[in-house]
């Protein structure tokens, strides 16, 4: 009885916030979807409005240090499927954003310095600032300029998904990929220079297989609150 009381409490509690916000249901109902309907094209409409939500996603000192590009192309992605780990996803869905970053001298020196002049408007005491707050960050951290800019690359990604969902899509994040042989296939097809840039991150994203294990899409498994939540 009392374990039949505290699981409807724990029902109630998830339907009272779930009400809270569209956003909240949003992060909720949405999965990373493994299998894609390959028939299905994502408008290019909404192509623009996950373009929109990145664009416009919080990044450290505004700096937005990445680039995004998103690769329908089938030809390429059957060529990135074996160096990303054989996932399904990589050529099931309607395409992949592929985020990149500069590397480290070119971070450093080029893209950073010309981005923090054109977000100060030339001011140099703004320039210093950032400049300085930057470098306080990464010593802090004990991190490369990349892999701050990396961290910055997945703020976005957090920002797309639920937007993803609203829109009846559906996304997968993905990691699982070698990044020097994807850096050479983009560079042979000329997508970027891998010189200077390299990947950071990869969504897939589509439209599910309605065939896909629906246990799957209900059973979301997750700590509890109380071992991830502490209020002081
Ligand atoms: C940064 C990141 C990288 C991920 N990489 C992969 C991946 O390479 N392949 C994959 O199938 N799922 C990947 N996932 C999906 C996670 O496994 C998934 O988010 C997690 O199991 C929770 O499931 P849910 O997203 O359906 O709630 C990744 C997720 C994140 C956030």
């Amino acid at each position: 009885m009392a374990k039949y009381l505290m699981m409807r409490k724990v029902s109630l509690f998830s339907n009272l916030i779930r009400n809270m916000s569209k956003v909240l249901e949003l992060i909720i109902e949405r999965r990373s979807i493994k299998n894609f309907n390959k028939n299905f094209k994502i408008s290019s409409k909404d192509i623009i409005k996950i373009f929109e939500t990145i664009r416009m996603s919080p990044t450290s000192f505004n700096l937005q240090p990445f680039k995004v590009y998103y690769v329908s192309n089938i030809d390429i992605r059957e060529e990135l499927s074996p160096i990303c780990w054989n996932q399904d996803s990589i050529t099931s869905s309607s395409g992949l954003l592929v985020w990149t970053v500069n590397k480290e001298d070119y971070l450093r020196n080029y893209y950073i310095k010309n981005q923090i002049r054109w977000l100060a408007d030339g001011n140099d005491n703004r320039i210093e600032r950032v400049t300085n707050g930057l470098k306080i960050v990464v010593d802090d951290r004990k991190i490369r300029y990349e892999e701050w800019a990396i961290r910055q690359c997945y703020i976005t990604l957090g920002c797309i998904m639920p937007v993803i969902k609203e829109l009846d899509l559906d996304s997968c994040p993905i990691e699982g990929f070698l990044t020097d042989k994807v850096n050479d296939v983009f560079n042979k097809h000329k997508v970027y220079n891998s010189k200077n840039e390299t990947i950071a991150l990869v969504c897939a994203i589509g439209k599910r297989l309605e065939e896909q294990n629906t246990n799957f899409l209900k059973n979301k498994k997750r700590l509890p609150m109380e071992d991830l939540f502490k209020t002081i």
